[in-house]
């Protein structure tokens, strides 16, 4: 993830120049700012996925890497979140950067991170996480805070001294946007919204403004 230096502005600068003609550079150089300028959780964002009877549902997750293929994040495919996404492959993101008075929204279908993706990340987070995941059977009722204990206490003899291996319901999903806005606060509610849209995920990008 990408860093440059926050805007000294409370109400951050509307985007212009080479990198507001492109979704992905403009996202980077946000993103940057916001790893700078936020005080904690920079990549926390807020994921909207649809169940089977079409009710939103939405939680929060951390944006764990992003290119110009679309925007990655990590959880326990057997979660609400990920039979939701088995069933739909759509989901909409949001994040809000209080302190830059700034958030970036994207759309569109999701597809499977790649398994080299998923275990480079899985690799890289602290032992009792990866035991945590094991361990933990996401969104599904837990009777008593002990039963969990157990399975961690489970997991982790199991797994002894050796190698935490990714679990097969571990994985990560990446929103391929067919649409982004990016938005500023501006004076008055006035605010500035830049929005991308492409008709196909590898279509070519339209890009304007929106009335705030
Ligand atoms: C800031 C923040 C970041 C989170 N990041 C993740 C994440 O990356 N992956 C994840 O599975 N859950 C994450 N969670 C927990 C989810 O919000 C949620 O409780 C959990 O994934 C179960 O959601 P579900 O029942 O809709 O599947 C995070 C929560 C917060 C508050």
């Amino acid at each position: 993830m990408q860093r440059s230096s926050a805007t000294d502005s409370p109400h951050a600068a509307a985007p212009s120049g080479a990198g507001a003609e492109e979704p992905f550079t403009l996202f980077s150089q946000w993103f940057g700012e916001a790893e700078a300028a936020e005080l904690n959780d920079p990549n926390a964002m807020a994921l909207a996925t649809t169940d089977a009877d079409g009710l939103p549902d939405v939680r929060m997750v951390l944006l764990k890497g992003f290119d110009s293929r679309g925007f990655v994040f990590y959880t326990n495919t057997r979660s609400a979140k990920g039979t939701e996404l088995a069933d739909a492959m759509r989901a909409a993101g949001v994040l809000h950067w209080k302190s830059l008075r700034r958030q970036v929204r994207f759309r569109g279908p999701v597809e499977p991170a790649t398994d080299a993706e998923a275990d480079a990340y899985f690799a890289s987070r602290a032992r009792d996480s990866r035991i945590g995941a094991w361990a933990s059977l996401q969104s599904r009722p837990l009777a008593d805070r002990s039963e969990l204990e157990a399975a961690v206490a489970r997991a982790s003899a199991r797994f002894g001294s050796g190698e935490v291996p990714r679990p097969p319901h571990w994985a990560g999903y990446r929103i391929v946007p067919v649409s982004l806005e990016f938005w500023t606060e501006r004076p008055f509610r006035l605010h500035d919204r830049l929005v991308f849209t492409r008709e196909r995920p590898d279509g070519p990008w339209g890009r304007g403004h929106l009335y705030p």
